[in-house]
């Protein structure tokens, strides 16, 4: 039996395939200053566990200022100052992971030390972050990019296999934070990571591991 799960994976999003749409300059972009995380929030952590899931019905509209910071700062900001340390942990504490953040005006790199989204590139590319249409509408497509050049010392396999790893961790923390806040989310190995590399203009050494979905859930 076909269940809607398996005929999401299946459905190829026709704006997943159009061409990637001509890109303005990312300084027509501002930065978006995040406002601070509150310093306690959320369910009880069984409570969080219990309502994890994955869903993939999403309300266009946008996150607010105070769940996207939130959602950030969970999923990868920095709960150290002093030592600029993170929520998720990383192999040998390479802190190898970029977490872009595209949305329907463009796309920005979340500093986790300023804890603001810098500008990356312009323009609407969500649907090239994966092969299922509600990628297109959805309001964030968390996009995971690691960098070989802090990976040193290992085979690609390996560099692969622990970025893996520690992108899991992040994707569990987005999880966490969406059951808490009554969000909807999706981890996904789903995309053409060679052509979104190529739309968001990476570097030789960096490569795309995953995508996450975020956004409020549809009524
Ligand atoms: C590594 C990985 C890749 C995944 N890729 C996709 C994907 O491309 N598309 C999708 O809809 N779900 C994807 N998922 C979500 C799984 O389908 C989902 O976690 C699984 O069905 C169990 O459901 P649950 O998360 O609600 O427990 C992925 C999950 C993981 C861990």
């Amino acid at each position: 039996m076909t269940t809607r799960r398996a005929a999401n994976f299946a459905i190829m999003s026709a704006a997943a395939l159009a061409m990637a749409p001509s890109l303005a300059k990312a300084q027509t972009l501002r930065p978006i200053v995040l406002p601070p995380p509150r310093a306690d929030f959320g369910i009880s952590l069984a409570r969080a566990l219990t309502m994890r899931r994955s869903t993939r019905e999403f309300d266009p509209r946008p996150l607010s200022p105070p769940v996207l910071s939130e959602l950030l700062w969970a999923a990868y900001g920095v709960n150290r100052p002093t030592t600029a340390d993170r929520t998720a942990p990383s192999w040998r504490h390479a802190r190898e992971t970029d977490v872009f953040a595209v949305m329907a005006e463009g796309v920005w790199r979340y500093d986790a030390i300023k804890h603001v989204l810098v500008p990356h590139l312009a323009g609407d590319v969500r649907a090239q972050t994966g092969v299922q249409d509600f990628v297109g509408t959805a309001p964030l497509n968390l996009v995971y990019v690691s960098n070989a050049e802090h990976l040193i010392g290992v085979s690609r396999e390996e560099q692969h296999r622990v970025a893996a790893a520690d992108i899991g961790f992040i994707g569990q923390n987005v999880y966490l934070y969406s059951a808490s806040e009554g969000l909807a989310c999706v981890f996904r190995a789903s995309l053409d990571t060679d052509r979104l590399a190529r739309t968001l203009e990476l570097g030789e050494t960096q490569f795309i591991m995953f995508s996450q979905t975020v956004g409020y859930p549809r009524a």
